[in-house]
C-alpha cells in the first residue's frame, strides 16, 4: 500500500514506520491516523515484520501532537468521537498489538505524539527529545490514552504536573521518570533502536505476543492479569516455539524458533 504521510520500511524482519509530515512537525491529522491505522493492519500478517519502530522524520520532531488545526471548531460530539475513533483505530491497536513496537522519539513528542509513543511497548529518546502533554494549555485534556498511560508510566503525582503544568520535560527527564528506557544521541537513535529489535527477534515471536497479552492485562479493568498469565502460560507449553526452545537449551545450541 501506499501511503502519503507515514514511510513504511521493512529490513530484515525490522519495520520503521515513520511519520512523516516534517513541515507540521509530524502533527496527527486525519489522514496520517487513518493510514497509520492500516499500515498496522497490514503489518499485523505480514510474515516480513517481527518487531515494528515507530519514529518520526526529521531531526525536529517526533510527532508534536494531533493537528491542532482540525479540531479548534469542534463540538463537544466532535470531541467526544475524535477521541474514540483514535482510541479503537490507532492508540489501542498500538498497545495490544501482537508484534513488539518501539518508538524511537527523535525530538518533539507532545500531546498526541506523546500518547502515540506511550502507547508503543516501550520507548527510546535522543538526547534532543522533548515531552509533554500540552493539552490543557489549549483548554482540553488528553484525549489519546494520555490521562491513563501517563501515570501509569510515570506515577500519579508526576503526571498530575506534567499534565496541569503542560510543561515539557527532555529525554534525561523522561529517563529518570521511567517515560523512556534509553536516551542516546540522535544519530544513534535508529541504531539502538534496530539493536533492542534484533535482541527481540532472536526469541519466541509466540511467547513476546503472549507475554504482551498479559502485561497489559495489569492495566485492564475487570481482567485479573495473574489469570491471563497462567493461561498463557500454559498455552506456551503447546507451541513449536516452547518445544524448539527447551529441545535447544538442552542439545546446548541456540534456537531457531519457527514462530509456531
Ligand atoms: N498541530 C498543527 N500544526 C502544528 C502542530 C500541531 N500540533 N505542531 C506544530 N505544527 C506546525 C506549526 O503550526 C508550524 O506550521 P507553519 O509553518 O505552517 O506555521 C510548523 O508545524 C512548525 O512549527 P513551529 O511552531 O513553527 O515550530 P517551533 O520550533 O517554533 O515550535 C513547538 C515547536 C513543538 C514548540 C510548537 O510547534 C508547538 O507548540 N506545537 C504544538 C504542540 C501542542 O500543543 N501539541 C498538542 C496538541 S493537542
Amino acid at each position: 500500500m501506499s501511503y502519503q504521510n507515514i514511510l513504511v520500511e521493512t529490513e530484515n524482519y525490522i519495520t520503521t514506520l515513520t511519520i512523516n509530515r516534517p513541515k507540521k512537525l509530524n502533527a496527527l491529522n486525519r489522514e496520517t491516523l487513518s493510514e497509520i491505522h492500516d499500515a498496522f493492519v497490514e503489518l499485523e500478517s505480514d510474515e516480513e515484520t517481527k518487531v515494528i519502530i515507530l519514529t518520526g522524520s526529521g531531526e525536529k520532531a517526533f510527532v508534536a501532537g494531533a493537528d491542532i488545526s482540525e479540531f479548534a471548531d469542534y463540538s463537544v460530539e466532535e470531541g467526544k468521537d475524535l477521541a474514540a475513533r483514535g482510541h479503537k483505530e490507532v492508540f489501542d491497536v498500538i498497545a495490544n498489538f501482537k508484534k513488539p513496537v518501539i518508538a524511537a522519539v527523535n525530538g518533539f513528542a507532545l500531546g498526541g505524539g506523546l500518547e502515540l509513543a506511550m502507547a508503543a511497548h516501550f520507548r527510546i529518546a535522543s538526547e534532543n527529545a522533548k515531552l509533554g502533554l500540552p493539552e490543557t494549555s489549549l483548554g482540553v485534556i488528553p484525549g489519546y490514552g494520555g490521562t491513563q498511560r501517563l501515570p501509569q508510566l510515570v506515577g500519579k503525582g508526576r503526571a498530575m504536573e506534567m499534565i496541569m503544568t503542560a510543561g515539557m520535560i527532555d529525554a534525561n527527564q523522561a529517563l529518570q521518570y521511567n517515560l523512556v528506557n534509553h536516551v542516546t544521541p540522535l544519530e544513534d537513535l535508529m541504531e539502538l533502536a534496530e539493536k533492542l529489535a534484533g535482541k527481540i527477534m532472536k526469541n519466541s515471536t509466540v511467547a513476546i505476543a503472549q507475554a504482551i497479552e498479559a502485561i497489559n492485562a495489569n492495566y485492564e479493568d475487570g481482567v485479573n492479569g495473574f489469570e491471563k498469565e497462567i493461561e498463557g502460560f500454559g498455552k506456551s507449553f503447546g507451541t513449536e516455539d516452547f518445544k524448539e526452545g527447551t529441545s535447544a537449551f538442552l542439545q546446548k545450541r541456540k534456537a531457531e524458533f519457527p514462530g509456531e
